[in-house]
């Protein structure tokens, strides 16, 4: 019988010590601006990780398994333009079904995890391990938000393919794409390669339904950010005041997940008075939309050339490969 994680001879693990967060700071810097926001990164303690992965199974949420989807129908054809003898770097943890389809059509030589917590990387690391034993992996324990130094094997390694799937980099203002893309093609090297997954702009309803679904998932999703603000700043927000709203933004070519209050109040965090007026909204979350030409330009400017793009028959989600120019 197997006892606990297995422990693999095939991983290894490097740590960049990411600075800790300033979770206050950052918290009290968001109230403080004329529209209240929260940072989207705390909606995923241990309870928002598993309403996360609930909100991938609903009905309405196309995202996930339209990804999923193409990967299934592309990996053939992914392979072949990527070739033998890749290492694949993943900008997460590896922990969804998504790096196994990916795996399985690659087969690289090496795969590269790369995630802020330690703990997660080396216990999806194992899991994978207890299925492909013939794999190698070399996990980063890395903020892919900031600038990256890759030990010398892999700084060296000519054949990179990074993968960030899940529409991850709809959370980023256009500008941070801009540079999360210019620090990836840097990483990635002259002979790299990106393998986006991109949530594509489309029918208001559509966007609308998968980001108010009607179990109301998503509205517990949104709302468990003040109990881990509860718990980790002692803060003392109360769930039943605020009412979970996502908002499609035109203009910005995003979805806005907010939380207006309920009533004129007053809220303690890490030892200052937050005042909410009726109507007011703590602004969580944007999710950008784009569309494969502005998608193109962006990663022009940061040194890349769209090699080929995959979408659904809908036109709702795209997979797009990247190629150093
Ligand atoms: C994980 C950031 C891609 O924006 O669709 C799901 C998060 N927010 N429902 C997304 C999310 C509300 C998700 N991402």
């Amino acid at each position: 019988m197997k006892q606990g994680i297995n422990q693999h001879q095939n991983l290894q693990v490097f740590d960049a010590h990411p600075a800790v967060a300033d979770v206050k700071s950052e918290v009290l810097a968001g109230l403080a601006q004329p529209q209240k926001t929260l940072p989207a990164k705390f909606f995923y303690d241990q309870r928002g990780s598993r309403l996360f992965e609930a909100i991938t199974q609903l009905p309405e949420y196309y995202l996930t398994r339209t990804e999923i989807g193409l990967l299934r129908q592309h990996g053939g054809e992914i392979a072949e333009l990527v070739g033998q003898g890749s290492v694949l770097m993943e900008y997460g943890s590896g922990a969804s079904i998504k790096i196994r389809l990916l795996l399985e059509a690659l087969q690289p030589d090496c795969y590269v995890p790369m995630d802020i917590s330690k703990e997660f990387l080396i216990a999806s690391a194992n899991k994978l391990l207890d299925d492909y034993p013939w794999l190698s992996i070399y996990a980063g324990c890395v903020d892919y938000s900031q600038p990256l130094e890759l030990p010398k094997a892999l700084a060296e390694a000519p054949h990179k393919l990074g993968f960030f799937p899940g529409s991850s980099m709809g959370n980023f203002t256009p500008a941070e794409s801009q540079a999360f893309l210019r620090r990836a093609r840097t990483t990635l090297g002259s002979g790299g390669r990106f393998l986006l997954g991109i949530d594509l702009a489309k029918d208001e309803a559509v966007l609308h339904a998968a980001y108010n679904d009607s179990q109301g998932v998503t509205a517990s999703f949104n709302k468990n950010i003040l109990r881990h603000l509860n718990r980790t700043l002692r803060a003392s927000f109360s769930e039943e005041l605020f009412e979970h709203q996502a908002r499609v933004n035109h203009s910005q070519s995003r979805v806005e997940m907010h939380l207006v209050s309920k009533i004129d109040q007053m809220v303690h965090v890490a030892g200052t008075t937050i005042v909410l007026r009726k109507g007011e909204s703590l602004h969580t979350e944007n999710s950008y939309k784009y569309r494969i030409e502005s998608l193109q330009w962006m990663a022009r400017q940061a040194g890349f050339e769209l090699e080929k793009s995959w979408v659904d028959d809908n036109g709702y989600f795209a997979l797009v490969m990247l190629k150093a120019s």
